[in-house]
């Protein structure tokens, strides 16, 4: 079950967090796995506890939000592992201010990584994937970091979940324009609740400022009292959510949303 076998991967902002938990479990399932973030020296440290776990993988400088750095990033899964079969658009960013007080260069540095990243990310790839696409049993895969901000209202960071909203939109969109191309790329997104990483903790900090204290402690609390399966995730949880989607036993499915939020969105 979940098995990546042979299947080479490509993850944006995969040096720390979520990403780099998916990195560990897809080399895991037998994946090839290539590391891009901005965070060179977190990225390559990461690369090394793969490798010296027997794992196969590799870093590459990825902004997600240029366009020749996603070519080098493909350049690299081909030139070093003979294809792509998997896009992981992970790599995010969480303002967590009231939205009357974000001015427009905060905003467009938001939209550069949450939308342009995505858009650069698939756009960039497409052509790799297709080609690995053709000649596997059940077609390439993209999987997007969506949120659970992308499928209901964030009082937290209403920009962000326009961005999150966004990323589920076009996670369905690019599916069916695929299929009607007849391109074996199958894109779904997925929607984590709170997450215990460094965004995570970002938003106990935005929880706190909001209700003018910086008690980091109760603002965790009042996070956790969201979820009613009684704690916040971890890395591991999304992370198996992500090899699942980018697997062939998630080979019927393209256009979905996997919710994996403790039960966040359920009330
Ligand atoms: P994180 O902040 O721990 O890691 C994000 C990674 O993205 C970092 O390694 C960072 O260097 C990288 N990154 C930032 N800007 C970049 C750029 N321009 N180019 C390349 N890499 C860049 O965050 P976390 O929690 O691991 O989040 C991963 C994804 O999951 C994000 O898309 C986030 O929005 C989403 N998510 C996280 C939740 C949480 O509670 N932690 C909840 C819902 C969704």
């Amino acid at each position: 079950m979940n098995r990546l076998d042979g299947k080479v991967a490509l993850i944006s902002g995969a040096a720390r967090g979520i990403g780099a938990q998916t990195a560990r479990r897809m080399a895991e399932a037998g994946a090839k796995v290539v590391i891009g973030d901005v965070l060179d020296a977190v990225g390559n440290e990461t690369v090394k506890e793969i490798v010296s776990g027997g794992g196969e993988a590799r870093y590459v400088t990825l902004d997600v939000t240029l366009e020749a750095d996603w070519t080098r990033a493909v350049d690299e899964a081909v030139s070093h592992y003979g294809g792509l079969d998997i896009l992981v658009n992970n790599a995010g960013l969480f303002i967590g201010q009231d939205f009357e007080e974000v001015g427009v260069e905060t905003w467009n540095k938001l939209v550069a990584v949450n939308l342009t990243g995505v858009f650069l990310g698939t756009k960039m790839c497409a052509p790799a994937l297709r080609e690995r696409g053709n000649s596997s049993t059940h077609g390439s895969a993209i999987v997007n970091l969506a949120s659970v901000a992308g499928l209901v209202g964030s009082q937290l960071d209403p920009l962000y979940s326009m961005t999150k909203g966004g990323v589920t939109l076009f996670t369905k969109s690019t599916a069916v324009a695929f299929g009607r191309k007849g391109d074996r790329i199958r894109v779904n997104s997925i929607h984590p609740g709170v997450i215990e990483t460094d965004m995570g903790a970002h938003t106990f900090v935005a929880r706190a400022a909001q209700v003018g204290t910086n008690d980091v402690e109760d603002a965790r609390a009042q996070s956790l009292k969201m979820h009613p399966i009684g704690r916040l995730g971890v890395a591991d949880d999304i992370a198996l959510g992500i090899v699942f989607l980018a697997s062939d036993d998630a080979g019927f499915m393209t256009g979905s949303g996997l919710v994996v939020d403790g039960g966040y969105t359920a009330q």
